[in-house]
């Protein structure tokens, strides 16, 4: 039976990533409407009402969005991260919930390189700057994307040591990893530390002074994640006391001006979140989302679903 999709991207994809959504339900006989760009919450609440099936990326799909569907049975989160979705509200509603694991992973690893490289090289315009070769790269969080990060990193010919409490020590060392014994461990011995934890009531802030205080001289902490994860006062404070210490990220903390202000030199934040924003991931992420719809719709199926 014909549905209506809603592809709902304030951050909107490449355009060839839309041609390839658009073919997949024109194949499928679904009507797609796309709201892109779009700046106020409201216009999402309006768009959502009559559609049966939701693609979106960082956007807000709220409870308020949620309760304004009328007949929404499936949201798929094109992307890893799915802490913008209001599982609750959607499990109360019976709508299924998706996001598409590991299609932009190697997207967000690559930028974490760069912002590595950037930090290096002193934001390429500070003067002599430092290489990866032979530096330490602390993973916290082997995932898909940390799995991405240690395969570049190898070629960088950087050390490289992973913390992840999810993931069996056996899995990691086989993929040549050194397992960290603990998350102070992974910060006390590394000269980067890339950040792929997700957002959750668990790491929430977790990334605190006591933390980052521990990190070696000179070390610098990217966060390709969420800005959710970081104790921002703490972070100002440990980075006031060590001017040693940079921090990159794609996700500009709460407090972007005062960051920018007073460590000018060392900080650096994009202006919208830029991980996985390459033609390739939009392709990969969102051609799954717009497959997993269709194969939801036609054999129930429930794969991804992450509000089981
Ligand atoms: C994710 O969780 O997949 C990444 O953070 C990418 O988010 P984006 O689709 O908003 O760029």
């Amino acid at each position: 039976m014909s549905k209506i999709v809603l592809l709902a991207t304030e951050k909107p994809f490449a355009q060839v990533a839309v041609n390839e959504i658009e073919e997949i339900f024109n194949t499928a006989g679904y009507e797609l409407i796309k709201l892109e760009n779009y700046t106020d919450p409201k216009e999402l609440i309006q768009a959502v009402r009559n559609v049966d099936a939701m693609i979106i990326r960082s956007d807000k799909a709220n409870a308020d969005v949620i309760n304004a569907s009328e007949k929404l049975k499936i949201i798929v989160r094109a992307g890893a991260g799915y802490d913008n979705i209001d599982l609750d509200a959607s499990t109360a509603k019976g709508i299924c919930a998706m996001n598409t694991p590991g299609q932009n992973s190697n997207a967000v690893a690559e930028l974490a390189f760069g912002m590595m490289l950037f930090l290096a090289r002193k934001k390429f315009v500070q003067g002599s700057g430092t290489e990866l070769r032979g530096k330490t790269l602390g993973i916290h969080a082997y995932g898909n994307v940390g799995r991405f990060v240690a395969m570049i990193a190898r070629g960088f010919g950087m050390k490289i040591v992973a913390f992840d409490p999810y993931v069996p020590r056996e899995k990691m060392e086989a993929e040549g990893i050194e397992v960290a014994e603990t998350v102070e461990d992974l910060y006390m011995n590394s000269d980067y530390v890339s950040l792929h934890i997700p957002a959750n009531s668990e790491t929430r802030e977790s990334i605190n002074y006591s933390l980052l205080s521990r990190m070696k001289n000179g070390g610098c902490l990217i966060n390709t994640a969420r800005k959710e994860v970081i104790n921002e006062s703490d972070l100002v404070k440990i980075m006031t006391e060590r001017t040693d210490l940079m921090y990159a990220t794609d996700v500009a903390p709460t407090n972007h001006t005062e960051m920018n202000e007073k460590f000018a030199q060392r900080y650096h934040a994009t202006a919208k979140k830029m991980g996985a924003q390459t033609a390739e991931a939009n392709i990969n992420a969102g051609a799954a989302a717009a497959r997993q719809i269709v194969n939801f719709f036609v054999n129930n199926d429930t794969t991804f679903q992450v509000n089981k």
